[in-house]
């Protein structure tokens, strides 16, 4: 059976992914810092016929992530693919010259460093894959293509280092396939209800890396199934 770890799973995109999934006969590990919500999470999908396992992981937590990994290798021997998804933005509409050391650090430590530190744990148990993929949850606004739009700026800093950590992988790591997403602007806790997309919208992209696109696509920042520029 075909093993998935998603982080920040508990809701939003991350939820939406392992839903689809779940229903593509993956066993989906919903990785969760909060263990009520991770909990429930799970039951909702095992509910609904699918194998879903909730796995505590708070990103930011070096600690954590190693006991997580530790945790997985207990329930299966291999890990398929590992959806980076969980995410944070502290920072709203301050100007980059306004955000404090420790609003930018706290966002790096999640979004960037977090992607880092979860990829490394779990590198081991993926490389006992046959095809092993991971798959990077970014935003278009971590793009340097026709500069910063100044929106959110700790946020968009944390997603263009995550696509340097992405690209960077992909060349570390030559028997996967290791790829960033951008989900659009989309309707959840983080994007507001008055986003253009649904979250089934949102996890298409990285429903179809996760199980149908090839192997050898790596190293790429897309969105809608397409890749787009850095
Ligand atoms: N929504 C959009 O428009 C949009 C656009 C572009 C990119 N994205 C990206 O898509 C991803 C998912 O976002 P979303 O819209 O689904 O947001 P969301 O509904 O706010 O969900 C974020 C998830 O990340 C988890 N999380 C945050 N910090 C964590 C940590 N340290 N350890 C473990 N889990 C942690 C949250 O857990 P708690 O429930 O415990 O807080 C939650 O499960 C993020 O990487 C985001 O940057 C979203």
């Amino acid at each position: 059976m075909k093993t998935v770890l998603i982080t920040g799973a508990n809701k939003g995109i991350g939820y939406e992914v392992a839903r689809h999934l779940a229903g593509k006969g993956f066993h989906v590990f919903i990785g969760a810092r909060n263990q009520d919500a991770g909990r429930k999470a799970a039951d909702k999908i095992a509910k609904g016929g699918g194998k879903a396992t909730f796995l505590e992981i708070d990103v930011s937590d070096n600690a954590s992530v190693t006991a997580a990994a530790r945790e997985f290798a207990k329930a299966a021997d291999h890990l398929d693919v590992l959806v980076n998804n969980a995410g944070i933005i502290v920072d709203g509409d301050s100007a980059i010259l306004e955000i404090s050391d420790d609003l930018f650090r706290n966002t790096l430590e999640t979004n960037t460093l977090g992607v880092l530190r979860v990829t490394r744990a779990f590198a081991p148990l993926l490389r006992k894959s046959k095809g092993p993929r991971v798959i990077n949850v970014s935003s278009g606004g971590g793009q340097l293509t026709g500069g910063a739009d100044g929106w959110a700026p700790a946020y968009c800093i944390s997603k263009t280092a995550l696509n340097g950590v992405t690209s960077q992988l992909a060349t570390a790591l030559p028997k996967f396939a290791v790829n960033a997403v951008c989900p659009g602007w989309v309707r959840t806790d983080m994007g507001g209800q008055g986003a253009t997309r649904s979250v089934e919208e949102g996890a298409d992209t990285i429903v179809w890396l996760a199980s149908d696109a090839p192997q050898d696509l790596t190293g790429r920042f897309l969105r809608d199934r397409k890749e787009i520029p850095w």
